[in-house]
């Protein structure tokens, strides 16, 4: 008897969904021989026609209307890959009622919505695969749900985001100032033309609540995850973080404190020798600390279609492996509920901290002073800048506690002589 055929339905040919097209056109029969399967791809969605045209599949197989194809019942593994909630959810949710395989590169709403789908999917027997969700082209999540899943993960921090860690390469290489980083990044593909997620944090914290759910068997409540973006970041932060023989980078972490569970985005500077202050442009970096492996680093490129259509094509493989029987397909996630949250008021950092202060006599003084009182002690003091009758005050402190510090510096931003908009930057690793 030959081998079963296995039809795929691919919904969405933007960037990803194109390279996902490229790649069954270009390596398909290689992908067949190797894992001893017959798949095809049948059906694609998407609703605009011009991107339609030059598929070569058969006229009938190109669909305007998702729902149609996720309820056909020549289907067996369905690719999303429109991104968002809506219609995303309903069409996955379809998917599964008719009992096909969901593969998805979609991190907002796993991240948000992905243990009911899994829910779901494991009520029908059948499985949500999810790898070109965080990491682009970088495993991230194989490791995570069956390699290192004898060990116990204490913490991930990772470069999450490709377009930010282009942008702050460029600032750091060129020592352009945010806006110029963002229209480079823009010009050269690597920031949408609405950046916001990206730039503000949001598309980072996705790709950390998906990694920490599994690094720690939990759910994860968005609204408990502290996100920060690059927005406020300037060339003369990267230059006074060089001086101190720093990069800024913008980190996702998740640690498993004794008093629960803290997760963060947020920028930082990292000293020079850490791997991933050489993580640059848009590559992606994460380091994944367990209890008995120690560090595990995995690095690549994060973003793109070429890179995330390899992390689908794996999906689509392992779903196309539980339909034909080669392998059992449960859902192996485990999220406990009730998790607690360690607030990020309750961790300690070391911070850097620049302001504008009058350039008179006593002004050191008198914030020294409110730093003292709240136990906060300063590690470094630079000041060497005029701008205008004012002089530019550069500090880092010994680790503190961030409410400590922060009670600190609403003090010391309420003394008459020291001009509003502080930057702070974390220091970390
Ligand atoms: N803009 C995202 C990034 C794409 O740069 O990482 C993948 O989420």
């Amino acid at each position: 008897m030959g081998k079963q055929m296995i039809k795929v339905g691919l919904i969405g040919l933007g960037t990803i969904g194109g390279s996902v097209v490229k790649l069954f056109e270009n390596n398909l029969s290689n992908i067949n021989k190797k894992n001893d399967l017959q798949l095809v791809l049948e059906r694609v969605a998407e609703r605009d026609p011009e991107k339609l045209k030059s598929l070569k599949i058969p006229t009938e197989n190109k669909l305007s209307d998702a729902f149609k194809l996720v309820k056909d019942p020549e289907i067996d593994i369905v690719i999303e890959l429109i991104g968002g909630i809506e219609p995303a959810r309903s069409l996955i949710r379809e998917a599964l009622e008719n009992g096909k395989y969901v593969v998805t590169a979609n991190k907002d709403l796993i991240a948000t919505h992905g243990d009911e789908l899994l829910e779901l999917a494991r009520s029908k027997n059948l499985n949500i695969f999810y790898e070109a969700s965080v990491g682009g082209g970088i495993p991230l999540i194989r490791p995570l749900k069956y390699s290192l899943v004898g060990d116990r993960i204490k913490r991930v921090v990772g470069i999450l985001n490709g377009t930010t860690n282009y942008i702050l390469t460029r600032m750091s290489y060129e020592g352009l100032e945010f806006d110029a980083a963002l229209a480079q990044a823009q010009e050269n593909g690597f920031a949408e033309a609405d950046p916001s997620s990206d730039i503000e944090g949001r598309d980072a914290s996705y790709k950390l609540m998906i990694m920490a759910g599994l690094a720690f068997g939990c759910s994860i409540d968005p609204a408990r995850v502290y996100v920060e973006g690059i927005t406020g970041i300037t060339a003369g932060d990267i230059n006074y973080a060089r001086e101190i023989g720093c990069v800024i980078k913008l980190l996702a972490i998740g640690e498993e404190l004794p008093t629960g569970i803290a997760l963060r985005v947020h920028p930082a500077m990292i000293a020079q020798s850490h791997p991933l202050a050489s993580v640059n442009n848009e590559f992606n970096a994460v380091f994944i600390e367990g209890e008995a492996v120690g560090d595990v680093m995995l690095y690549g490129r994060g973003a793109g279609g070429s890179p995330t259509s390899t992390a689908i094509m794996a999906d689509v493989v392992e779903a196309a492996r539980c339909k034909s029987g080669h392998a059992v397909c449960s859902v192996v996630e485990n999220k406990t509920t009730g998790t607690v949250y360690v607030p990020i008021e309750e961790l300690s950092s070391r911070f850097y901290l620049r302001f504008l202060a009058e350039d008179r006599p006593g002004v050191l003084a008198a914030f020294s002073k409110v730093f003292g009182d709240h136990q906060v002690s300063l590690d470094m003091v630079i000041q060497k800048r005029r701008v205008g009758d004012l002089a530019e005050i550069v500090l880092v402190t010994h680790l503190v506690s961030e409410a400590a510090f922060r009670t600190a510096l609403d003090q010391v931003m309420n003394l008459v002589m020291i001009r509003p908009n502080p930057s702070t930057i974390r220091l970390m690793l």
